[in-house]
């Protein structure tokens, strides 16, 4: 991402302290959103990396991965994914459970979403530890469907999700913007 696309995306994207619990700091991307151009450009970035890594559906973590994958899909020509927290599908799916600091999650998805030959390009926000973005993963892969790669906003670098991301994806590309 060129110097200057990636000073306009970090300058639209607020901290906010003590969010939602003292002692985190949220990334608040709705500046973003709310600013045409830069929501432009980013869906821009965003849809060239599906077409550089040859995808042929996008995925969308719920819920921002949602806001920030459709637009992309639209923009490459290619359909879009939802992975959904547990329950909210109401076709057949599978589902994946994780690991959370306390307790776990689990995230579905429609077994039906993809077709034979689909290479998958998963976009988020946020990756912070890991946990969501290295299930998505897991769950796209058991869907016989193939990771094309994962895109994300940003990341929290003091967490080591990047690491346990890049295990999970097994040399698919990974980009931070
Ligand atoms: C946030 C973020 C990622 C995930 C990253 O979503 O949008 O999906 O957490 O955290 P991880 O790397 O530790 O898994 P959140 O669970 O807050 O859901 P929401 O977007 O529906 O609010």
């Amino acid at each position: 991402v060129p110097a200057d696309v990636r000073e306009l995306l970090t300058s639209r994207i607020h901290d906010v302290p003590d969010y939602p619990k003292p002692g985190v700091l949220f990334k608040d991307i709705t500046p973003l959103l709310a600013d045409a151009k830069a929501f432009a450009v980013l869906t821009d970035v965003l849809a060239d990396l599906a077409e550089q890594h040859g995808a042929t559906k996008i995925v969308g973590l719920e819920a921002r991965g949602f806001i920030l994958g459709a637009p992309a899909a639209v923009r490459a020509g290619v359909g879009f994914v939802p992975v959904r927290k547990s329950g909210k599908l109401p076709g057949a799916t599978l589902s994946q459970t994780y690991d959370l600091e306390y307790g776990s999650a689990q995230i579905e998805v429609h077994s039906a979403g993809f077709t034979e030959g689909d290479r998958v390009l998963v976009i988020d926000d946020v990756l912070a530890t890991g946990g969501t973005a290295e299930a998505s993963v897991q769950l796209i892969r058991r869907t016989g469907a193939e990771v094309a790669g994962v895109a994300i906003l940003l990341e929290l670098g003091f967490l080591e999700g990047r690491k346990r991301l890049e295990r999970a994806l097994a040399g698919a590309p990974l980009d931070v913007l």
